[in-house]
C-alpha cells in the first residue's frame, strides 16, 4: 500500500489551526475542513512531525506542543510583529549568498521589506572581499531589500543603522552587552558575533535598492568555527552558555530595524546619538584605519550624524567614511 501524498500547503494550514487552538483539535475537524480521510490527515501530521514539530495525538485529537527553530517562511511569519519587513519571505535550505539572491529579486521588482534567508550559505560574502562562514542550522543569514527614498550618499549611514539595530536586538533578546564596532560589526565579550554587508544598486543619483545582508553567529560552538576564526569570532550561545532561538532573534531584528529605518528616513542618525554612544565599541580607543593605500591613526571620539567615524588625529578631528579598523594595543 502506498502512503497518501502530502500536500505541503494543506499541512501548513493544519499546523496554523492546531497552533492557534488553545487545546486539542479533533482530527474529524481537520478531515472536514480539508475534505480528507483520517489516514490522509494522519499522513499530514506525520509530515509535520518529520519537520520537527512536536504534536500530541490523543483520542482522535491533536495538540500543538512546540515548533522547531528552523528558518522557514512559516516560522518566520508566525508571530512576526512588523508591517512590511519579512512579510514577503524567500527561505532557502541552501544558498550561495542570500545577498546575491536578494539583489536578483530586487532587480525583478521585489517590494521593500522582502527578505531572503538560508539555513546555510556555500559562498557567504563579507565586507572587503572576505567570506562569511555560514554553517547549516547555526546562524542567521539574512538579506533584506530596501528601497529608500533618499540619495545614495545616505547609504553608509543606513549601514551603521543596521549595526545599531543588530546590537540592540542582541541586547534585548539575550541581555548580553553587545557593542557596535564601527561601521557595522557587532561584538560580544571582545569578539565578533555579527557582521553586515550592505550593497547598493543606484543610477544617476537614485537608489534602486539597498540589500542589507546580516550574518549572526547564534548557536555555533567553538568547533563550528574554522581555526583561523576561533580567536576573533564568537556566537551568542558561546557568550551566553546556552542555545538561543534563531527565530526570536530574527523576528526581533526585523521589528527593531523596521522602526529605526522609519526614523532614519525622516532625518539622519541624530536621534540615535545617545544609543550610538552607549554601544560604541571603539570610543576612546586608539585605532588604525586603512582604506586602500591610506592609513590613519588616532583616538576614536564617536560617530557623527551621517555615520562617519570621528577620529582624533593629534587634536584634529577627521570624519571618516569607510575603512578597515584595527585596534592599537
Ligand atoms: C562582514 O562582517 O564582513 C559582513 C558579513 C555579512 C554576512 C551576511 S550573511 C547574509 C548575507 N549574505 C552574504 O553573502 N553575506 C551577508
Amino acid at each position: 500500500m502506498t502512503s497518501p501524498a502530502v500536500d505541503i500547503p494543506t499541512a501548513d494550514q493544519m499546523l496554523r489551526r492546531i497552533r492557534a487552538s488553545n487545546g486539542a483539535v479533533p482530527l474529524a475537524e481537520l478531515q472536514r475542513t480539508h475534505n480528507l480521510t483520517q489516514v490522509d490527515v494522519l499522513s499530514h501530521l506525520a509530515y509535520l512531525a518529520d519537520c520537527d514539530y512536536k504534536l500530541r495525538l490523543r483520542r482522535d485529537t491533536v495538540t500543538f506542543q512546540s515548533a522547531p527553530d528552523l528558518l522557514t517562511a512559516l516560522e518566520i511569519e508566525h508571530g512576526l510583529k512588523t508591517a512590511r519587513f519579512g512579510r514577503v519571505c524567500h527561505a532557502y535550505q541552501t544558498a550561495k549568498s542570500t545577498n546575491d539572491l536578494a539583489m536578483q529579486l530586487a532587480e525583478n521588482g521585489a517590494p521593500e521589506g522582502t527578505i531572503v534567508t538560508a539555513e546555510q550559505q556555500t559562498k557567504g560574502r563579507g565586507r572587503l572581499g572576505r567570506s562569511w562562514h555560514s554553517p547549516a542550522g547555526l546562524g542567521i543569514y539574512l538579506s533584506l531589500i530596501l528601497r529608500p527614498d533618499f540619495p545614495p550618499e545616505r547609504a553608509p549611514g543606513l549601514s551603521v543603522l543596521t549595526g545599531i539595530a543588530v546590537t540592540e536586538t542582541i541586547r534585548s533578546v539575550t541581555n548580553l552587552e553587545a557593542f557596535l564596532k564601527w561601521p557595522n560589526d557587532v561584538y560580544v565579550g571582545g569578539k565578533k558575533c555579527a557582521g553586515i554587508l550592505t550593497e547598493l544598486s543606484a543610477e544617476r543619483g537614485r537608489i534602486h535598492a539597498v540589500i542589507v545582508g546580516v550574518g549572526i553567529n547564534v548557536n555555533h560552538g567553538v568547533a563550528h568555527f574554522p581555526d583561523n576564526l576561533r580567536r576573533q569570532a564568537t556566537s551568542l550561545r558561546r557568550a551566553l552558555g546556552r542555545k538561543v532561538t534563531r527565530i526570536a532573534v530574527l523576528q526581533e531584528f526585523l521589528r527593531t530595524f523596521e522602526k529605526m529605518y522609519a526614523r532614519y528616513q525622516r532625518s539622519d542618525l541624530r536621534s540615535f546619538a545617545p544609543l550610538c554612544k552607549k554601544i560604541c565599541y571603539l570610543r576612546g580607543r586608539q585605532i588604525v584605519i586603512s582604506a586602500g593605500a591610506e592609513r590613519r591613526e588616532g583616538i576614536v571620539r564617536g560617530v557623527d550624524d551621517s555615520g562617519r567615524l570621528l577620529l582624533d588625529c593629534n587634536g584634529m578631528i577627521q570624519a571618516i567614511n569607510a575603512g578597515d579598523v584595527s585596534i592599537v594595543k
